[in-house]
Order: structure tokens, then sequence, then C-alpha cells
């Protein structure tokens, strides 16, 4: 009997830290709270031939200690995004392929080659482009745009170079100023301030429909140098905020028109950081279900500018990252590999998403919000992620051998729990493994319930309090 009690005591804390096990007609009922916390408003804001960029946002804010974007970026084999600037910190990670990234730090231009894994902060205001330098190979990165700066409720890119979809900041000009700024004839000025071009993402090489920027690279060799001369010494006699205009501007051309694949490394650098690779980086932690990683403030001090940490984690096949609670920062999350399922509460304990993730979901858990995810039987769940602060995350355990409960274990918890201290003290030391356990869940058609958890679908967690205080009773 006292085995069985506890038992279901166990069932109960589980139940009632993660409620894992709702009732199945309730979640129905209320499938749209299902996907709370799951970003699914997303728009196309860049569409070429040459690539896309997806940006999700969310509606709702109502949870959220700060708002953030997440961008993904698709670019094929030998495209441009074209210089721009950002109104909101704009931080990287290349989920995959090679990118050259140029921007200008101070008054310098730098240029990085970023490789898989790697991951750069822009900040808002910065004048960047991005190329991709892999062969044959597309090239994907993950955003994150944090809006705080931002002038209007999202960001605002404002491309140096112009066209239909993305009009230059300077196209607004009348042509006689751009004629005067670039002493150049209305004619030159049109070729490159063409409303023909396709958009931010452009191809740079011949094999597809001419662009502005292939069009500049068809000038001959000669006239680019003069143009670019002819640029610079149009705009020297001004004032010395134009003086540092066309400095970025001669630099980004030479930069834009020059060799792609010249050595970047060798190149001279500034004294602007580096890139940090997070596929090169020890784990935080480790067990044999999983793995997870942390980067903050002080592994890495770029992501101080805009305030940001970033997370990855890899669950083994049915594994579970038990009930935490980020007391310090809401977390967005994207699925890289496999499927699994999320559980996130209200502060108050109720549920407030239980839904099944697979890969490209982005989720986010506002902070102080208890959840876990749980990798699927059929493999690894991997996610990676940011959160609202470059700060150490103290990510607070609430179940395992690593946990809160463990560290208050004593007569008050088991007082709060309104059981007997010993029964407390058997049921919170039961779990012998901390933060990434092995998990009874299975995804739907993978077979494999548990009993107990059969058991408690069958009576949803009201019906196994029911059951404790008749047992109490008897
Ligand atoms: C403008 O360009 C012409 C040649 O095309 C050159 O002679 C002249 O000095 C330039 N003027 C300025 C202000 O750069
Ligand atoms: C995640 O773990 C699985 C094994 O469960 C492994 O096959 C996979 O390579 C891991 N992913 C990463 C990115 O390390
Ligand atoms: C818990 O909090 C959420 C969000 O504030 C609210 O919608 C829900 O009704 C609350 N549940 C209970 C049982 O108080």
């Amino acid at each position: 009997m006292t085995k069985n009690i506890t038992t279901l005591l166990l069932l109960l804390l589980v139940g009632v830290t993660i409620t894992l096990c709702e009732d199945e007609e309730r979640e129905k009922g209320s499938s749209s709270s299902n996907k709370l916390f799951l970003m699914q408003d997303s728009k196309s804001v860049v569409k070429t031939d040459a690539g896309e960029m997806r940006l999700f946002q969310n509606k709702d804010t109502e949870f959220l200690d700060r708002n953030m974007h997440i961008g993904l970026i698709n670019m094929e084999p030998r495209s441009l995004f074209i210089p721009q600037y950002l109104d909101s910190n704009f931080i990287i990670f290349v989920r995959r392929g090679d990118a050259k990234l140029g921007f200008i730090y101070g008054d310098e231009l730098e240029e990085r080659r970023l490789k898989t894994g790697d991951i750069y902060v822009i900040p808002a205001g910065s004048v960047f482009y991005l190329v991709n330098i892999g062969e044959g190979q597309r090239l994907h990165l993950i955003c994150s745009i944090d809006p705080s700066t931002s002038l209007g409720d999202t960001f605002q890119p404002f491309y140096i170079g112009g066209g239909d979809n993305s009009q230059s900041v300077l196209a607004g000009f009348e042509p006689v100023i751009l004629e005067t700024a670039f002493n150049e004839s209305r004619e030159k000025l049109e070729r490159i301030f063409s409303k023909k071009v396709d958009g931010p993402i452009v191809y740079i090489d011949d094999s597809h429909a001419p662009s502005l920027w292939t069009k500049f690279l068809q000038l001959k060799k000669e006239e680019k140098v003069q143009h670019l001369n002819k640029m610079v010494q149009g705009q020297e006699e001004n004032n010395e905020e134009k003086k540092q205009t066309s400095w970025s501007w001669r630099k980004l051309f030479q930069s834009v028109l020059g060799e792609e694949n010249k050595n970047i490394e060798n190149k001279d650098r500034g004294d602007s950081p580096d890139s940090y690779n997070l596929y090169d980086r020890k784990h935080d932690f480790k067990n044999g279900y999983g793995w997870s990683s942390a980067l903050d403030g002080d592994d890495y001090s770029l992501l101080k500018i805009p305030d940001i940490g970033v997370f990855h984690v890899n669950l083994t096949a049915g594994s579970m990252m038990v009930p935490h609670v980020n007391p310090r920062a809401t977390e967005y999350g994207i699925v890289l590999r496999g499927s699994g399922r999320i559980q996130i509460l209200f502060p108050n304990g109720s549920n407030a998403m239980d839904t099944e993730i697979k890969v490209g979901d982005i989720f986010y858990v506002p902070r102080y919000f208890p959840f876990c995810q749980i990798a699927s039987r059929n493999g690894a769940l991997e996610f990676f992620g940011f959160t609202t602060s470059s700060k150490k995350s103290n990510p607070q355990f609430l179940v395992g051998a690593a946990s809160l409960l463990k560290t208050i274990m004593g007569p008050e918890l088991a007082a709060g729990f309104g059981v007997r201290e010993d029964i407390m003290r058997d049921v919170v030391g039961a779990q012998h493994d901390a933060v990434i356990v092995s998990s009874t869940w299975a995804a739907p058609g993978t077979g494999g319930v548990r009993e107990e958890d059969a058991y408690v679908q069958s009576k949803g967690i009201i019906g196994i309090f029911d059951d404790i205080l008749m047992d109490d009773f008897e």
C-alpha cells in the first residue's frame, strides 16, 4: 500500500510540477492555446530567386519581458545579401554553409569568413553584407533580431544598394544631388540606382538575370576603379560625415567587387572581434541522455551589446530535459533536428502549452515559466536558440538529482505537499539522474506508453488526486 501511495505521489508530483498528462479532452478543447508559445506568424520579408528571409514575430507579447524576432535566411550559391544596415541588433548563427560577412567596424571594412556553427553580432546601425561563398552550397542562417532599438514595431533595413523591393537609402535624393555627390552622369547613376533589380538578395555571377550588382560587375575593370575613385573624390570635398560615408562606400564596393574567394583568413585583421563557433564549444552539461551548452556575455563579449545569450541542446531519443525555470530570461528556441514535445506551464502551475515539435518549429518560453522538452523515441532532438540576457543563465531544475526540490528537501517541503517527510524524501530522491533524464513518453504511433502513464492519461491529474485522497481515507 505504501509502495502504491509512493507511486501515486510520484505521479502526482510529476503531474503537479509538469502536468505532462493533461486530460485528452481538455487538450482537444483548447487546441489554440496548445500552440500558445509557438511562433507561427511568419512573413517573407525578402524573397528573390537568389534567396529568402522569413521573419517570425510574436503578435501576442503579453508574457514577454522582452520581445525578439527570429529570422531565417536562405541564400543560393554565389549570392549576395546587399549592403544594408538595420535599426536593430542582429545576431546571426550559421546553421549550414560558408559565408563572407563584410561590415564596417569603426572606419574600417572588416571581413569575416563564417562557417557552420559560427555566431556573430552586428550592432544596430552597422553597415554589413553577406555573401554565400560555399561552393554549390546553400547558406542557411538563423538570426535573432532585437527590436528594442527599432523605429517601428518591426525592424527596418536600410539598403545601401537599391531596387524594387529594396529601395536604396540614397535613391530618394534628387538626381541632381546624386550627380553632384557622385560627380557622375545621370545615365551612369541610373545604372546603379536602376529600378530593375531583383531585390536585396542577388546573384553575383552571370549565369542568372543581370542585377544591379552583376551589371556593376560587368563594367570593365578600369571603369570600376574609375567609378570608385570618382565616387570617393566626389565626396571627399564634403564634410567629415560624408567623408566617412564615402570611405565606407569605397571599402564596400572594393570588397563586393573583389574576388570573393581570396583568402580572407590571411587578410590583415582590424581589432574587430572574432566570430564564435558554437560547435567547438565544450558542452556545459553532458550525460548519457544528451548535452547542453549555454553561451553568455562572459564567454563571448559581443553578446553583451544586444544583451542576448545563446543555447544549444541535444537530447538522445526518448530523453527529457527535466522541468526547469529560467529566472533571468525568456528563451527562444528552434528545432534543428528530430522531433519531440514541449510543455510550458504558467507560473501559477496550470498548463500553458503542451505540444509536439518538429524541425523548424520555433518556440519561446517566457521568463519564470516552468517547462520541459522531450525527444521522441525516433531520434535525437536538437534545438538551438537565443535568450534575452547575456548574463549567465541560471536555470532552476525543479526535479532530479540536482534540483530545487532536492535542495529544499525537508519537513517544510513535505508540509507544503501535505505528506510525511519520509514519503517526500522517497519521491524526491527517486530520480538519480539530473538535468537530462530518460523519459517514458513516446510520440504517437511509436508505441510504448508506460503503465503509469496510461493510468494518468486515462484518469487525468484531478482523477489521480481523487484516488490519493480516497486512499488516505480508506
Ligand atoms: C568630376 O569628374 C571629372 C572627370 O569626369 C573630373 O575632371 C573632376 O575633377 C571631378 N570633380 C570632382 C569634384 O571630383
Ligand atoms: C545529437 O545526439 C545524437 C545521438 O543521440 C547524435 O547522433 C547527433 O550527432 C548529436 N547532434 C549533435 C549536433 O551533436
Ligand atoms: C494561470 O495563469 C494564466 C495566465 O495568467 C491564466 O490564464 C489561468 O487562468 C490561470 N489559472 C489558474 C488556475 O489560476
